[in-house]
């Protein structure tokens, strides 16, 4: 069974990307993610490429928080993963940084039930998923039972 969410996290539309160009990977990173260690190195590039991107401090460091909830996503419930982090821009030319998280673990069974606030199925407080959710100018969630997740978060300045 499989199932795809796509759904836009900003609230503003003029925050969305539209027409993403991807830069070249100049910049960017694939981080193998598998234990604690590889969520600071995570977290570290994460906010040195935002700060680069002129983020401002705060939006840098929401990045590195949505970075870190991901990662611990990764390594809880499938073991190991990447985290992806690339530069993007938007077609007014506007710099952003895309970041996707992608493992080959379990997957989730039922996507809409994960990003309700509070759901956790390891005991957890159940709200990284909706947290990074409402940080993102846009998300995606792409999950297949057996196969794997992969979500893909953009984020601007
Ligand atoms: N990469 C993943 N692979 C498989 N299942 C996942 C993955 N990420 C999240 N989930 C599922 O989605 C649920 C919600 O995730 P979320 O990050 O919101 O909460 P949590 O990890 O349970 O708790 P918290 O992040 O607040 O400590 C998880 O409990 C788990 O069942
Ligand atoms: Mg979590």
């Amino acid at each position: 069974m499989s199932e795809n969410v796509s759904v836009s996290g900003g609230s503003s539309s003029e925050r969305r990307f539209t027409g993403v160009h991807m830069d070249e990977l100049n910049g960017g990173a694939s981080i193998p993610v598998q234990d604690i260690e590889d969520i600071v190195q995570a977290r570290q590039k994460g906010r040195f490429l935002a700060q680069e991107l002129n983020f401002s401090p705060t939006q840098s460091t929401l990045v590195a928080t949505v970075i870190s909830e991901l990662a611990r996503n990764i390594i809880l419930y499938a073991g190991n993963g990447f985290i992806t982090l690339t530069r993007g821009k938007s077609e007014a030319g506007r710099g952003g940084l895309q970041i996707v998280a992608s493992d080959n673990g379990p997957g989730i069974e039922d996507i809409a039930r994960a990003l309700i606030s509070g759901y956790s199925s390891s005991g957890g407080l159940g709200l990284g998923l909706p947290g990074v959710r409402q940080l993102a100018d846009e998300f995606h969630i792409e999950s297949a039972v057996g196969h794997g997740t992969t979500v893909t978060v953009l984020m601007f300045g």
